[in-house]
């Protein structure tokens, strides 16, 4: 099969299988997807309970990744890890470090969980500031350093990726750190996850729990093996074509986010999107295209991932979600604003 052709037939697969049994999150499990397919890492932000970490577990099984264990250049790596973030976590608890063996007198590498294919780092923002960093630059450089020797995280030609979905709810304000907006963009996406949309779907969950002693997804068998992702990665990447009016279009879209660019928009933003965001907003387009089965990219692609590529990486303007706040939606302003200028600004993209 070509390689697109395995990489569309793969996500539908995982999606069918995941929507079972993390109802009524189709769009937000597509936008995981084509975070991974596109080399991207995920930060999922939403209250407690609505089925975050349950996403990433159920991904881990469909991917094929419970159990796995394999060997790297020297380097033990684990299909998934989770790791809970917490004020006491220090970086080398998530990277590894040199331990004495007394046996041996020797130091040995302890390699942290950082070692797998994906990396569940549940409540990022609850960790201290040095250790969400040393996650940060692994996600970045797709290496760790211990004792002096870098290991590798990723060899695609191997099979091996590495994907990282981090969670973190945005309510709660005591005892934790947000991530600074500069590191923020090293995530390809922020989803956001809200409640369930509707009185319908909210029921739907319910009635999955009902008669069960055990959760959904420990029903899940894999419907792909480790290697997919790497592979629909390169395919992605090669194949997925831009044309032309696609790209003109994102490129304005970037630069009307920009207020000083267009001045209706200055009612939104405080800051644009950056070039490296424009990037990163083609990369997921095409692997949006590819969940949905196709080789180019169209603008209801590009529509579909300039939310969830963009949100974090633009500031909104305060004094808009301060007024937005005081009408009682205090959590949501951020967002909502965000929203609307992206609305705004993508309406004008297309115009021409
Ligand atoms: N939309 C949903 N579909 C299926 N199960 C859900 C949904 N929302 C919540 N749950 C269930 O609620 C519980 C909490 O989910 P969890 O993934 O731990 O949430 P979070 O990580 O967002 O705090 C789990 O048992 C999960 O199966
Ligand atoms: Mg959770």
């Amino acid at each position: 099969m070509s390689g697109l052709g395995e990489v569309s037939e793969g996500a539908r697969a995982i999606l069918r299988e995941l929507s079972r049994v993390v109802v009524g999150y189709d769009e937000e499990l597509k936008l995981v997807l084509a975070a991974l397919v596109a080399g991207g890492h995920v930060l999922l932000e939403g209250v407690p309970g609505v089925a975050k970490t349950t996403m990433a577990k159920g991904l881990a099984r469909l991917l094929g990744l419970d159990g796995l264990e394999t060997t790297l250049d020297g380097a033990p790596f684990r299909g998934w890890s989770r790791v809970q973030f917490t004020p006491d976590l220090l970086p080398s608890d998530v990277t590894g470090s040199l331990v004495f063996n007394p046996a041996t007198r020797e130091f040995e590498p302890r390699f942290g969980p950082v070692f797998c294919y994906l990396l569940l780092a549940d409540e990022i923002n609850r960790a201290i500031p040095r250790t969400q960093s040393a996650l940060l630059q692994a996600m970045q450089e797709r290496e760790v350093t211990i004792g002096g020797r870098t290991y590798r995280l990723e060899d695609l030609d191997r099979g091996k990726f590495f994907f990282v979905i981090a969670t973190q709810n945005p309510v709660e304000q005591e005892g934790t750190y947000p991530l600074p907006e500069a590191q923020l963009d090293r995530f390809l996406m922020r989803v956001i996850v809200g409640y369930p949309s509707s009185m319908e779907v909210e029921k739907e969950v319910y009635r999955l729990h009902l008669y069960r002693a055990t959760e959904p997804i420990e029903d899940l068998e894999p419907v792909v093996e480790p290697g997919w992702a790497a592979r629909a990665r390169v395919a992605v990447a090669r194949e997925v074509k831009v044309p032309e009016h696609v790209l003109e279009v994102a490129v304005r879209l970037v630069r009307l986010t920009r207020p000083e660019v267009y001045e209706p928009i200055s009612r939104y933003f405080e800051l644009g999107a950056s070039p490296r965001a424009g990037i990163s907003l083609l990369k997921a387009a095409k692997a949006y295209a590819a969940l949905e089965g196709r080789d180019e990219v169209r603008l209801e692609d590009l529509e579909a991932v300039a939310f969830p590529v963009l949100n974090h990486r633009l500031l909104p303007n305060t004094e808009s979600v301060v007024e937005l706040s005081v009408s009682g939606r205090r959590f949501t302003a951020r967002y909502e604003v965000v929203k609307e200028g992206l609305y705004k600004a993508l309406n004008e993209a297309k115009k021409s």
